[in-house]
């Protein structure tokens, strides 16, 4: 695992930019697997600016997001669908036909999550995968207990997970307490991982990740096994790393 410290939130989101603009560089047709959340706002928001000043071709990529609320429609406010329009998907040049979210409006989540997983198989799997950090250590909406072999699935979101998220939610709006998530195990196929997690909230996700011991308790910690990952932070979410973290990269 690498492991890039940067001192600022916004230097680790320039670093996670310039990652994903050397990818589809590299290879114009790549598959990208992406989160939604706080964190990478910031990286989407530099895209976008990257794109509109020349940089940047998105014509023959796919997408496929990590996690869908269940329940949303794509047209919801607080739907992962219409926070990667807004943020992302309307300001490059991605073509809509290849960008994939788990529907959360599906009648049967479960044949939903079944036809999610064939699809990212059908597309020869995820070229590099971004995600987010939860602050009990989830990636995707893989909560802690979830097996590191899981696929796609519906599943139930924790207390902390619905209270961490409940500021994307207007006043009066149902938050779902279920998503589709892509699985540890689907994630884990992904080629490249890139995690970023920024802010002094994630300290503790991120030293039980990367200097805690391997179990399902700490959904993080199953990137360890995982030849090609690198995960970008800032000085507040790298405070409680140990300091002999010996693939540490002060970049
Ligand atoms: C979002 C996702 C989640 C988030 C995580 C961190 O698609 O899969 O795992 O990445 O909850 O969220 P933020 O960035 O809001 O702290």
């Amino acid at each position: 695992m690498k492991i890039i410290i940067k001192d600022t939130a916004a230097e680790a989101s320039a670093a996670v930019t310039e990652i994903l603009l050397q990818q589809i560089a590299e290879k114009p047709a790549s598959v990208l697997g992406l989160p939604t959340g706080g964190t990478p706002l910031a990286v989407y928001a530099r895209l976008r600016e990257e794109f509109a000043k020349g940089r940047g071709s998105y014509g023959s990529i796919t997408t496929f997001n990590v996690d869908e609320y269940i329940g949303l429609s794509l047209h919801d406010p607080a739907s992962y669908a219409r926070y990667m329009r807004e943020n992302l998907f309307e300001h490059v040049n991605v073509k809509a036909s290849r960008t994939n979210i788990p529907d959360g409006s599906a009648s049967d989540p479960d044949a939903e999550a079944k036809r999610y997983e064939g699809l990212i198989a059908a597309c020869g799997g995820i070229d590099l995968m971004l995600l987010g950090l939860g602050r009990n250590a989830h990636i995707g909406f893989n909560e802690p207990g979830s097996l590191h072999h899981s696929r796609t699935r519906r599943v139930a979101l924790t207390e902390s997970t619905l209270e961490a998220n409940s500021a994307y939610f207007a006043s009066g709006a149902v938050q779902p307490t279920h998503a589709i998530t892509m699985g540890i195990g689907t994630i884990l196929q992904c080629r490249r991982i890139v995690v970023l997690a920024t802010g002094p909230e994630k300290a503790e996700a991120v030293a039980s990740s990367v200097d805690g011991v391997v179990s399902e308790a700490v959904p993080g910690s199953a990137l360890s096994h995982h030849p090609d990952t690198t995960i970008v932070l800032d000085k507040a979410a790298a405070r409680n790393l140990g300091i002999a973290q010996p693939m540490e990269l002060r970049a």
